[in-house]
Protein backbone atom coordinates (compact mmCIF):
# COMPACT_ATOMS: atom_id res chain seq x y z
CA UNK A 1 0.00 0.00 0.00
CA UNK A 2 2.54 2.12 1.29
CA UNK A 3 4.86 1.74 -1.90
CA UNK A 4 1.82 2.12 -4.24
CA UNK A 5 0.87 5.42 -2.60
CA UNK A 6 4.75 6.64 -3.23
CA UNK A 7 4.85 5.54 -6.69
CA UNK A 8 1.30 7.60 -7.27
CA UNK A 9 2.80 10.61 -5.66
CA UNK A 10 5.93 10.17 -8.21
CA UNK A 11 3.66 10.19 -11.08
CA UNK A 12 1.90 13.36 -10.48
CA UNK A 13 5.14 14.96 -9.79
CA UNK A 14 6.24 13.43 -12.99
CA UNK A 15 3.14 14.68 -14.39
CA UNK A 16 3.30 18.00 -13.49
CA UNK A 17 7.23 18.28 -14.79
CA UNK A 18 6.17 17.14 -18.29
CA UNK A 19 2.95 19.00 -18.37
CA UNK A 20 3.23 22.00 -16.83
CA UNK A 21 7.01 22.43 -16.82
CA UNK A 22 7.01 23.08 -13.32
CA UNK A 23 8.31 21.57 -10.08
CA UNK A 24 5.86 21.13 -6.63
CA UNK A 25 6.32 24.34 -5.11
CA UNK A 26 8.07 24.10 -1.68
CA UNK A 27 6.57 25.35 1.60
CA UNK A 28 7.44 28.82 1.72
CA UNK A 29 9.09 30.18 4.79
CA UNK A 30 9.96 33.97 5.16
CA UNK A 31 8.78 37.97 6.06
CA UNK A 32 7.65 40.65 4.85
CA UNK A 33 7.76 44.31 4.00
CA UNK A 34 6.45 47.36 1.93
CA UNK A 35 7.97 49.68 0.09
CA UNK A 36 7.10 53.07 1.80
CA UNK A 37 7.54 51.43 5.76
CA UNK A 38 11.39 50.32 4.90
CA UNK A 39 12.66 52.32 1.93
CA UNK A 40 13.38 55.28 2.48
CA UNK A 41 15.15 57.40 -0.19
CA UNK A 42 11.85 59.39 -0.61
CA UNK A 43 13.80 61.76 -3.75
CA UNK A 44 16.28 59.79 -4.52
CA UNK A 45 16.23 57.98 -8.46
CA UNK A 46 13.96 60.43 -9.89
CA UNK A 47 10.96 59.01 -7.38
CA UNK A 48 7.85 61.36 -7.32
CA UNK A 49 5.74 62.18 -4.65
CA UNK A 50 3.52 59.82 -3.33
CA UNK A 51 0.28 59.53 -1.15
CA UNK A 52 2.14 58.71 1.68
CA UNK A 53 4.98 61.31 1.25
CA UNK A 54 2.26 63.74 1.29
CA UNK A 55 0.46 62.08 4.13
CA UNK A 56 3.15 62.24 6.59
CA UNK A 57 5.37 65.33 5.32
CA UNK A 58 3.15 68.02 4.32
CA UNK A 59 -0.36 66.76 6.34
CA UNK A 60 2.11 65.94 8.62
CA UNK A 61 -0.45 62.76 9.62
CA UNK A 62 0.92 60.79 12.69
CA UNK A 63 1.03 64.27 14.63
CA UNK A 64 -2.27 63.39 15.21
CA UNK A 65 -1.92 59.89 16.11
CA UNK A 66 0.99 59.68 17.99
CA UNK A 67 1.28 63.53 19.11
CA UNK A 68 4.81 64.00 16.75
CA UNK A 69 5.73 64.37 13.38
CA UNK A 70 7.19 60.95 11.91
CA UNK A 71 7.88 60.09 8.11
CA UNK A 72 9.23 57.37 5.75
CA UNK A 73 11.61 59.64 4.28
CA UNK A 74 14.57 57.50 5.85
CA UNK A 75 12.68 54.89 7.65
CA UNK A 76 15.19 51.95 7.40
CA UNK A 77 17.24 52.46 4.34
CA UNK A 78 16.61 49.73 2.24
CA UNK A 79 16.58 51.67 -1.02
CA UNK A 80 20.50 51.19 -0.36
CA UNK A 81 21.80 48.34 -2.13
CA UNK A 82 25.04 48.24 0.72
CA UNK A 83 21.93 48.23 3.20
CA UNK A 84 19.69 45.71 1.81
CA UNK A 85 22.20 43.04 1.09
CA UNK A 86 23.11 42.66 4.73
CA UNK A 87 19.20 42.80 5.20
CA UNK A 88 18.70 39.73 2.99
CA UNK A 89 22.00 37.53 4.15
CA UNK A 90 20.21 37.78 7.84
CA UNK A 91 17.45 36.17 5.88
CA UNK A 92 19.68 33.55 4.40
CA UNK A 93 21.07 33.17 7.93
CA UNK A 94 17.13 32.34 8.99
CA UNK A 95 17.13 29.87 6.54
CA UNK A 96 13.95 31.45 4.97
CA UNK A 97 13.13 30.88 1.16
CA UNK A 98 10.89 33.46 0.43
CA UNK A 99 10.48 37.51 0.74
CA UNK A 100 7.20 39.08 0.31
CA UNK A 101 8.43 43.30 -0.88
CA UNK A 102 6.92 46.01 -2.88
CA UNK A 103 7.38 47.93 -5.52
CA UNK A 104 6.88 51.64 -5.54
CA UNK A 105 4.88 52.88 -7.98
CA UNK A 106 5.39 56.83 -7.68
CA UNK A 107 9.62 55.38 -8.03
CA UNK A 108 8.22 53.56 -11.60
CA UNK A 109 5.72 56.10 -13.12
CA UNK A 110 6.27 59.33 -10.87
CA UNK A 111 3.59 61.45 -12.51
CA UNK A 112 1.03 58.58 -11.81
CA UNK A 113 0.85 57.79 -15.39
CA UNK A 114 2.95 58.72 -18.36
CA UNK A 115 7.01 58.48 -18.59
CA UNK A 116 8.37 55.63 -16.77
CA UNK A 117 11.45 56.04 -14.76
CA UNK A 118 14.15 53.77 -15.78
CA UNK A 119 16.28 54.21 -12.98
CA UNK A 120 13.63 52.80 -10.70
CA UNK A 121 12.79 49.83 -12.97
CA UNK A 122 16.55 49.16 -12.89
CA UNK A 123 16.68 49.40 -8.95
CA UNK A 124 13.91 47.13 -8.86
CA UNK A 125 15.43 44.46 -11.35
CA UNK A 126 18.56 44.42 -9.30
CA UNK A 127 16.73 43.73 -6.41
CA UNK A 128 14.96 40.79 -7.85
CA UNK A 129 18.21 39.57 -8.96
CA UNK A 130 19.76 39.63 -5.31
CA UNK A 131 16.86 38.08 -3.70
CA UNK A 132 17.15 35.47 -6.16
CA UNK A 133 20.95 34.85 -5.86
CA UNK A 134 19.95 35.56 -1.89
CA UNK A 135 17.94 31.81 -2.20
CA UNK A 136 14.61 33.83 -1.50
CA UNK A 137 11.30 33.11 -3.60
CA UNK A 138 10.32 36.63 -4.73
CA UNK A 139 6.82 37.67 -3.58
CA UNK A 140 6.05 41.05 -5.16
CA UNK A 141 3.48 43.15 -4.12
CA UNK A 142 2.87 45.53 -7.28
CA UNK A 143 0.10 47.45 -4.73
CA UNK A 144 0.81 48.20 -0.95
CA UNK A 145 -1.42 51.30 -0.07
CA UNK A 146 0.89 53.63 -1.62
CA UNK A 147 0.99 55.58 -4.87
CA UNK A 148 1.73 58.55 -6.90
CA UNK A 149 0.14 61.62 -4.62
CA UNK A 150 -0.81 63.52 -8.42
CA UNK A 151 -3.53 60.54 -8.62
CA UNK A 152 -4.38 61.09 -5.10
CA UNK A 153 -5.46 64.45 -6.01
CA UNK A 154 -7.31 63.49 -9.13
CA UNK A 155 -9.71 61.50 -6.91
CA UNK A 156 -7.67 58.09 -6.80
CA UNK A 157 -9.82 54.84 -6.39
CA UNK A 158 -12.70 57.42 -6.71
CA UNK A 159 -11.90 58.23 -9.79
CA UNK A 160 -13.02 55.50 -12.21
CA UNK A 161 -10.27 56.32 -14.07
CA UNK A 162 -7.91 54.91 -11.42
CA UNK A 163 -8.87 50.91 -13.01
CA UNK A 164 -6.92 52.35 -16.00
CA UNK A 165 -3.80 54.21 -14.48
CA UNK A 166 -3.12 51.19 -12.40
CA UNK A 167 -3.53 48.38 -14.92
CA UNK A 168 -0.94 51.10 -16.98
CA UNK A 169 1.79 51.00 -13.72
CA UNK A 170 0.82 47.11 -13.41
CA UNK A 171 1.57 46.44 -17.19
CA UNK A 172 4.86 47.86 -16.70
CA UNK A 173 5.86 45.72 -13.90
CA UNK A 174 4.71 42.49 -15.06
CA UNK A 175 6.09 43.11 -18.68
CA UNK A 176 9.64 44.05 -17.19
CA UNK A 177 9.72 41.49 -14.18
CA UNK A 178 7.69 38.72 -15.38
CA UNK A 179 10.22 36.11 -16.37
CA UNK A 180 12.05 36.42 -12.80
CA UNK A 181 9.11 36.78 -10.74
CA UNK A 182 6.69 34.18 -10.01
CA UNK A 183 4.39 35.21 -7.80
CA UNK A 184 2.68 38.91 -7.79
CA UNK A 185 0.27 40.29 -5.42
CA UNK A 186 -1.98 42.59 -7.03
CA UNK A 187 -3.32 44.53 -3.92
CA UNK A 188 -2.90 44.97 -0.10
CA UNK A 189 -5.78 44.68 2.24
CA UNK A 190 -8.34 46.41 0.09
CA UNK A 191 -10.32 46.49 3.46
CA UNK A 192 -8.05 48.18 5.48
CA UNK A 193 -7.06 50.49 2.85
CA UNK A 194 -10.78 51.76 2.12
CA UNK A 195 -12.79 50.99 5.60
CA UNK A 196 -10.18 51.86 8.00
CA UNK A 197 -7.27 53.85 7.21
CA UNK A 198 -9.31 56.54 4.86
CA UNK A 199 -11.79 56.23 7.68
CA UNK A 200 -9.66 57.12 10.47
CA UNK A 201 -7.85 59.89 8.38
CA UNK A 202 -11.08 61.56 7.10
CA UNK A 203 -12.84 61.25 10.61
CA UNK A 204 -11.95 64.83 11.10
CA UNK A 205 -12.67 66.25 7.87
CA UNK A 206 -16.19 64.30 6.80
CA UNK A 207 -18.33 65.13 10.25
CA UNK A 208 -20.84 66.58 8.14
CA UNK A 209 -21.10 62.95 6.70
CA UNK A 210 -23.04 60.56 8.70
CA UNK A 211 -20.49 57.94 10.17
CA UNK A 212 -22.49 54.83 8.40
CA UNK A 213 -22.79 57.28 5.54
CA UNK A 214 -19.56 57.93 4.99
CA UNK A 215 -18.21 54.29 5.56
CA UNK A 216 -20.79 52.83 2.77
CA UNK A 217 -19.73 55.61 0.75
CA UNK A 218 -16.08 53.83 0.67
CA UNK A 219 -17.69 50.55 -1.24
CA UNK A 220 -17.19 52.33 -4.65
CA UNK A 221 -13.68 52.68 -4.33
CA UNK A 222 -12.92 49.01 -2.69
CA UNK A 223 -15.10 47.65 -5.62
CA UNK A 224 -12.96 49.60 -8.53
CA UNK A 225 -10.10 48.42 -7.03
CA UNK A 226 -11.29 44.57 -7.08
CA UNK A 227 -12.07 45.22 -10.83
CA UNK A 228 -8.60 46.66 -11.34
CA UNK A 229 -7.11 43.47 -9.40
CA UNK A 230 -9.32 41.21 -12.27
CA UNK A 231 -8.12 43.07 -14.95
CA UNK A 232 -4.68 42.45 -13.62
CA UNK A 233 -5.12 38.87 -13.18
CA UNK A 234 -6.82 38.46 -17.33
CA UNK A 235 -3.60 40.99 -18.33
CA UNK A 236 -1.05 38.58 -16.17
CA UNK A 237 -3.12 35.05 -17.23
CA UNK A 238 -3.01 36.82 -21.35
CA UNK A 239 1.23 36.93 -20.89
CA UNK A 240 1.52 33.61 -20.38
CA UNK A 241 4.61 34.15 -18.08
CA UNK A 242 4.32 30.52 -16.09
CA UNK A 243 4.06 32.02 -12.53
CA UNK A 244 1.43 32.91 -10.57
CA UNK A 245 -0.91 35.92 -9.34
CA UNK A 246 -3.12 37.10 -6.57
CA UNK A 247 -4.39 39.33 -4.03
CA UNK A 248 -4.19 39.62 0.20
CA UNK A 249 -6.46 40.30 2.25
CA UNK A 250 -6.51 40.84 5.49
CA UNK A 251 -8.68 38.40 7.30
CA UNK A 252 -10.32 38.93 10.89
CA UNK A 253 -13.24 36.24 11.62
CA UNK A 254 -15.87 37.91 13.95
CA UNK A 255 -15.71 36.67 17.27
CA UNK A 256 -18.73 37.40 19.77
CA UNK A 257 -17.33 38.88 22.90
CA UNK A 258 -19.33 36.98 24.63
CA UNK A 259 -20.04 33.52 23.07
CA UNK A 260 -23.20 33.06 25.41
CA UNK A 261 -24.91 36.40 24.50
CA UNK A 262 -27.22 36.70 21.39
CA UNK A 263 -26.36 40.21 20.51
CA UNK A 264 -22.53 39.71 20.56
CA UNK A 265 -23.06 36.77 18.47
CA UNK A 266 -25.48 38.55 15.95
CA UNK A 267 -23.14 41.63 15.81
CA UNK A 268 -20.05 39.73 15.17
CA UNK A 269 -21.41 37.39 12.26
CA UNK A 270 -22.22 40.85 10.80
CA UNK A 271 -19.21 42.60 11.35
CA UNK A 272 -17.41 39.10 9.94
CA UNK A 273 -19.56 39.70 6.76
CA UNK A 274 -18.61 43.25 6.18
CA UNK A 275 -14.71 42.42 6.81
CA UNK A 276 -14.24 38.94 4.93
CA UNK A 277 -17.31 37.88 2.91
CA UNK A 278 -16.64 42.01 1.33
CA UNK A 279 -14.29 40.39 -0.61
CA UNK A 280 -14.28 36.60 -0.16
CA UNK A 281 -18.01 36.40 -2.13
CA UNK A 282 -17.28 38.19 -5.29
CA UNK A 283 -13.76 37.04 -5.39
CA UNK A 284 -14.92 33.43 -5.30
CA UNK A 285 -18.34 33.80 -5.63
CA UNK A 286 -19.26 36.43 -7.98
CA UNK A 287 -21.24 38.46 -5.25
CA UNK A 288 -21.76 40.77 -2.57
CA UNK A 289 -23.01 39.21 0.64
CA UNK A 290 -27.13 39.69 0.82
CA UNK A 291 -26.67 41.47 4.07
CA UNK A 292 -23.78 44.02 3.10
CA UNK A 293 -26.14 44.72 0.21
CA UNK A 294 -28.83 45.84 2.10
CA UNK A 295 -26.74 48.02 4.24
CA UNK A 296 -25.47 49.50 1.13
CA UNK A 297 -28.66 49.88 -0.23
CA UNK A 298 -29.78 52.03 3.22
CA UNK A 299 -26.43 54.08 3.66
CA UNK A 300 -25.26 54.10 -0.25
CA UNK A 301 -27.91 53.36 -2.71
CA UNK A 302 -25.95 54.95 -5.53
CA UNK A 303 -23.94 51.77 -5.24
CA UNK A 304 -25.38 49.23 -8.18
CA UNK A 305 -22.48 46.82 -9.65
CA UNK A 306 -23.19 45.65 -12.17
CA UNK A 307 -23.95 42.12 -13.10
CA UNK A 308 -21.02 41.84 -15.60
CA UNK A 309 -18.63 43.21 -13.68
CA UNK A 310 -19.23 40.60 -10.70
CA UNK A 311 -19.19 38.03 -13.26
CA UNK A 312 -15.44 39.65 -14.54
CA UNK A 313 -14.18 39.59 -11.12
CA UNK A 314 -15.64 36.18 -10.42
CA UNK A 315 -14.12 35.03 -13.71
CA UNK A 316 -10.58 36.29 -13.33
CA UNK A 317 -9.93 34.27 -9.80
CA UNK A 318 -6.69 34.74 -8.50
CA UNK A 319 -4.34 32.27 -8.75
CA UNK A 320 -3.46 31.84 -5.05
CA UNK A 321 -4.93 34.05 -2.02
CA UNK A 322 -2.97 35.61 0.54
CA UNK A 323 -3.70 36.22 4.05
CA UNK A 324 -2.70 38.89 6.72
CA UNK A 325 -3.75 37.36 9.86
CA UNK A 326 -3.45 38.92 12.76
CA UNK A 327 -6.02 38.78 15.22
CA UNK A 328 -9.95 37.99 14.70
CA UNK A 329 -12.82 41.14 15.07
CA UNK A 330 -13.92 40.95 18.62
CA UNK A 331 -17.34 42.68 18.82
CA UNK A 332 -20.10 43.13 21.29
CA UNK A 333 -24.03 43.57 20.50
CA UNK A 334 -23.84 47.48 20.77
CA UNK A 335 -21.07 47.79 18.16
CA UNK A 336 -22.12 49.22 14.62
CA UNK A 337 -20.80 46.97 12.26
CA UNK A 338 -19.97 50.26 9.51
CA UNK A 339 -17.57 51.67 12.11
CA UNK A 340 -14.01 50.70 13.58
CA UNK A 341 -15.41 49.71 17.20
CA UNK A 342 -13.84 46.22 17.39
CA UNK A 343 -10.18 47.26 17.01
CA UNK A 344 -11.43 48.56 20.58
CA UNK A 345 -12.60 45.08 21.84
CA UNK A 346 -9.74 42.94 23.65
CA UNK A 347 -9.73 41.01 26.10
CA UNK A 348 -6.46 39.57 26.91
CA UNK A 349 -4.94 40.99 29.98
CA UNK A 350 -1.24 42.21 28.64
CA UNK A 351 -2.46 43.39 25.52
CA UNK A 352 -0.76 43.64 21.84
CA UNK A 353 -0.35 46.06 19.05
CA UNK A 354 -2.36 44.22 16.34
CA UNK A 355 -5.30 42.82 18.67
CA UNK A 356 -6.15 39.73 20.71
CA UNK A 357 -4.35 37.04 20.56
CA UNK A 358 -6.20 33.69 19.27
CA UNK A 359 -4.23 31.66 16.85
CA UNK A 360 -6.99 29.63 16.59
CA UNK A 361 -9.01 31.77 14.44
CA UNK A 362 -6.61 31.53 12.09
CA UNK A 363 -6.95 27.76 11.66
CA UNK A 364 -10.75 28.31 11.84
CA UNK A 365 -10.62 30.78 8.89
CA UNK A 366 -8.30 28.29 6.76
CA UNK A 367 -10.66 25.24 7.17
CA UNK A 368 -13.41 27.99 6.08
CA UNK A 369 -11.84 28.98 2.92
CA UNK A 370 -11.51 25.35 2.37
CA UNK A 371 -14.82 24.43 2.71
CA UNK A 372 -16.61 27.84 1.67
CA UNK A 373 -14.27 28.90 -0.88
CA UNK A 374 -13.10 26.24 -2.78
CA UNK A 375 -9.88 25.48 -1.19
CA UNK A 376 -7.71 28.18 -2.70
CA UNK A 377 -4.05 28.01 -2.70
CA UNK A 378 -3.18 29.97 0.25
CA UNK A 379 -0.39 31.91 1.88
CA UNK A 380 -0.03 33.50 4.96
CA UNK A 381 1.38 36.40 3.61
CA UNK A 382 1.50 38.42 6.85
CA UNK A 383 1.57 37.14 10.70
CA UNK A 384 3.52 38.42 13.26
CA UNK A 385 2.91 40.99 16.60
CA UNK A 386 4.75 43.62 18.50
CA UNK A 387 3.73 44.19 22.56
CA UNK A 388 4.95 47.48 24.41
CA UNK A 389 8.26 47.78 25.80
CA UNK A 390 9.35 44.23 24.90
CA UNK A 391 11.42 45.33 22.46
CA UNK A 392 14.70 46.39 24.19
CA UNK A 393 18.03 46.17 24.14
CA UNK A 394 19.57 44.53 27.13
CA UNK A 395 23.22 43.91 27.23
CA UNK A 396 23.05 43.94 23.00
CA UNK A 397 20.19 41.32 22.89
CA UNK A 398 16.46 41.54 22.67
CA UNK A 399 14.55 39.14 24.44
CA UNK A 400 10.82 38.85 23.26
CA UNK A 401 8.61 36.07 24.45
CA UNK A 402 5.45 36.99 23.90
CA UNK A 403 6.31 37.66 19.98
CA UNK A 404 7.95 34.14 20.16
CA UNK A 405 4.53 32.33 21.53
CA UNK A 406 2.38 34.29 19.19
CA UNK A 407 4.60 33.25 16.07
CA UNK A 408 4.81 29.33 17.40
CA UNK A 409 0.72 29.19 18.40
CA UNK A 410 -0.07 30.65 15.16
CA UNK A 411 2.37 28.06 12.90
CA UNK A 412 0.73 25.24 14.85
CA UNK A 413 -2.57 25.97 13.60
CA UNK A 414 -1.88 26.93 10.60
CA UNK A 415 -0.02 23.42 10.06
CA UNK A 416 -3.03 21.69 11.57
CA UNK A 417 -5.27 23.18 9.03
CA UNK A 418 -3.15 21.93 6.29
CA UNK A 419 -2.82 18.40 7.58
CA UNK A 420 -6.88 18.56 7.75
CA UNK A 421 -6.42 19.49 3.92
CA UNK A 422 -6.65 23.20 3.98
CA UNK A 423 -4.44 24.30 0.77
CA UNK A 424 -1.87 26.01 2.40
CA UNK A 425 1.84 27.20 0.53
CA UNK A 426 3.76 29.46 2.85
CA UNK A 427 3.93 31.53 5.78
CA UNK A 428 5.56 34.57 6.34
CA UNK A 429 6.15 36.97 9.10
CA UNK A 430 5.46 40.69 9.58
CA UNK A 431 7.89 41.95 9.67
CA UNK A 432 11.63 40.92 9.18
CA UNK A 433 12.48 44.09 10.69
CA UNK A 434 10.99 47.28 12.93
CA UNK A 435 9.97 49.42 10.26
CA UNK A 436 7.33 52.58 9.85
CA UNK A 437 4.40 51.66 10.87
CA UNK A 438 1.73 54.17 8.70
CA UNK A 439 -0.42 56.42 11.41
CA UNK A 440 2.01 55.10 14.25
CA UNK A 441 4.66 56.02 12.74
CA UNK A 442 8.18 54.36 14.00
CA UNK A 443 6.03 53.77 17.61
CA UNK A 444 5.19 49.90 17.18
CA UNK A 445 8.43 47.34 16.64
CA UNK A 446 6.86 44.18 14.74
CA UNK A 447 9.98 43.17 13.23
CA UNK A 448 12.17 39.66 13.83
CA UNK A 449 15.20 42.24 13.69
CA UNK A 450 15.31 45.14 15.32
CA UNK A 451 16.37 47.90 14.40
CA UNK A 452 18.21 51.18 15.40
CA UNK A 453 16.50 54.35 13.89
CA UNK A 454 19.40 56.32 14.57
CA UNK A 455 22.80 54.35 13.29
CA UNK A 456 20.44 51.95 11.35
CA UNK A 457 22.54 49.13 13.16
CA UNK A 458 20.10 45.69 13.06
CA UNK A 459 19.84 43.12 16.14
CA UNK A 460 18.29 40.00 15.07
CA UNK A 461 16.15 39.50 18.26
CA UNK A 462 15.27 36.04 20.18
CA UNK A 463 12.23 35.73 17.96
CA UNK A 464 14.55 35.42 14.78
CA UNK A 465 16.36 32.55 16.47
CA UNK A 466 13.55 30.88 17.19
CA UNK A 467 11.64 31.26 14.17
CA UNK A 468 14.98 30.13 12.42
CA UNK A 469 14.46 26.80 14.87
CA UNK A 470 10.80 26.34 13.58
CA UNK A 471 11.69 26.82 10.00
CA UNK A 472 14.82 24.56 10.60
CA UNK A 473 11.73 21.97 12.40
CA UNK A 474 9.68 22.02 9.41
CA UNK A 475 11.88 21.85 6.41
CA UNK A 476 10.48 19.42 3.43
CA UNK A 477 6.95 20.34 4.36
C1 LIG B 1 -0.97 45.39 7.73
C2 LIG B 1 -0.21 46.05 6.60
C3 LIG B 1 1.28 46.11 6.82
C4 LIG B 1 1.64 46.39 8.25
C5 LIG B 1 0.90 45.47 9.18
C6 LIG B 1 1.24 45.63 10.64
O1 LIG B 1 -2.27 45.87 7.75
O2 LIG B 1 -0.43 45.35 5.40
O3 LIG B 1 1.79 47.06 5.92
O4 LIG B 1 1.44 47.71 8.55
O5 LIG B 1 -0.48 45.64 9.00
Amino acid sequence: MKQRKISLSFLLLLTNILVFGQKKQPFYWGVATAAYQVEGAYQTDGKGESKWDFLTNKVGITQFTIGEKQTGNVAINMYDRTQYLKDLALLKQLGANAYRFSLDWSRIIPDGTGAVNEKALAHYDQLIDDVLAAGLEPFVTIYHFDYPVVLMQKGGWGNPAMIDWYMNYASVVMKRFGKKVKHFITFNEPYIEFFLVENMLHEQENKHIPPKEYYMSQMQKAHRQLIANAKAIELYHSLHLKGQIGIVLNVNPGAAWNANNAADVKAANFQDILINGLFLDPLYKGKYPQMAMDSLAKYNPSFQPSASDLAFIAHNKPDFLGINFYAPAVVKGEDSAMSLKWLDNNPDAVKSNVGPVMPEYLYKMLIRLKKDYGNPTVYITENGTGFAGEDVVKDGKINDPLRIDYIQRHVTWALKAKKEGAHLGGYMVWSGWDNFEWVSGYTKRLGLIYVDYKTQERIPKQSFYEYKQLIKKHKGL
